[in-house]
Formats: structure tokens, C-alpha cells, sequence
């Protein structure tokens, strides 16, 4: 069983499509873990999107990153983080497989409503920086035995 972290971006937010997108996770067989509509700022876009910092996007994908609400979640199943990709389809939506999330409802690279973990590594770092454990667990986080 993995976790993957996976955040509705701020166009998905303002275009209404949380729902769908949840409604995805939720048919393929994911289980929920933790989910929060939250403003983030530049630092947090920033160290989010770390690996990107020396490419010439990284200014706007900050900016974008930073214009709106989004809505952070943590997915749990077999092969989360490569299952969730899968669904999230390629970071092109004009090269995206029919039926990803993107292909279905993204136009634009720089806009492209969704993110989700590339690996291990990138997943733990990332559930680390958006649900800190600052947060009350109770409200945020399914009780193991909830799951099964
Ligand atoms: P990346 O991590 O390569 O893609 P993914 O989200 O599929 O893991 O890039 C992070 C985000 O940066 C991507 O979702 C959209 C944005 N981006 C651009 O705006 N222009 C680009 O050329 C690339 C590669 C990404
Ligand atoms: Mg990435």
C-alpha cells in the first residue's frame, strides 16, 4: 500500500473541478486520506517546485501556483503514485491519453489542474510540506482501521 500526494491547482479549483477529479480517485479505488482548500504562498510553491527552480517556467508556474486556492489531498492504494499519474495523464494535456484528467479538461501546459508525485521520495517530501502534522489529526486524517 502506498501514499501519493496530489493537489488540485488553482484553475481546477476556480473552474469547479474538484468534484470531477475527486470523483476519479474515488472510481478507480483510491481511499481518501487527508484533504484541505488551502491559499499557499511563494515559499511553499517555491520549495514545492523545487526541482523546477532553474528552469525559465519557474517564475510563472509560482505565479500560478499562488493565484488561487488549491485543494491538497493524500491518496492511498496499490501503486499510488504511479496509479495516480496514470490518471493525471501526461504533462501535456494536448499529449495526454483520451480520458486522463488532463486530456479531459486541460488545454494548456502551464495550466494544467492537477499534480500529483512523480516517485517515493517525491511523495513523502511533499505530503511532509502540505500536511505538516500541525493539523489536528482527528479532523484531517482517516483512523487506520478506517481504511480496510
Ligand atoms: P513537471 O514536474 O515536469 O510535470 P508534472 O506536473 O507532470 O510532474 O512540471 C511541473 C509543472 O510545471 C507542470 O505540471 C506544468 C509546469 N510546466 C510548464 O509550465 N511548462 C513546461 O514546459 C513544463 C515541463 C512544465
Ligand atoms: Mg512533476
Amino acid at each position: 500500500m502506498e501514499r501519493t500526494f496530489v493537489m488540485v491547482k488553482p484553475d481546477g479549483v476556480k473552474r469547479g473541478l474538484i468534484g470531477s477529479i475527486v470523483t476519479r480517485f474515488e472510481q478507480k479505488g483510491f481511499l481518501l486520506i487527508a484533504m484541505k482548500l488551502m491559499s499557499i504562498d511563494r515559499t511553499l510553491a517555491e520549495r514545492h517546485y523545487g526541482e523546477h527552480r532553474e528552469k525559465p517556467f519557474f517564475g510563472e508556474l509560482v505565479d500560478f501556483l499562488t493565484s488561487g486556492q488549491v485543494c491538497a489531498m493524500v491518496w492511498e492504494g496499490p501503486n499510488a503514485i504511479a496509479n495516480a499519474r496514470g490518471l493525471i495523464g501526461s504533462t501535456n494535456p494536448a499529449e495526454a491519453s483520451p480520458g486522463t484528467i488532463r486530456a479531459d479538461f486541460a488545454l494548456d501546459i502551464s495550466s494544467n489542474i492537477v499534480h500529483g508525485s512523480d516517485s517515493l521520495e517525491s511523495a513523502q517530501r511533499e505530503i511532509g510540506l502540505f500536511f505538516d502534522g500541525a493539523q489536528p489529526p482527528g479532523l484531517l486524517f482517516r483512523a487506520a482501521s478506517d481504511g480496510a
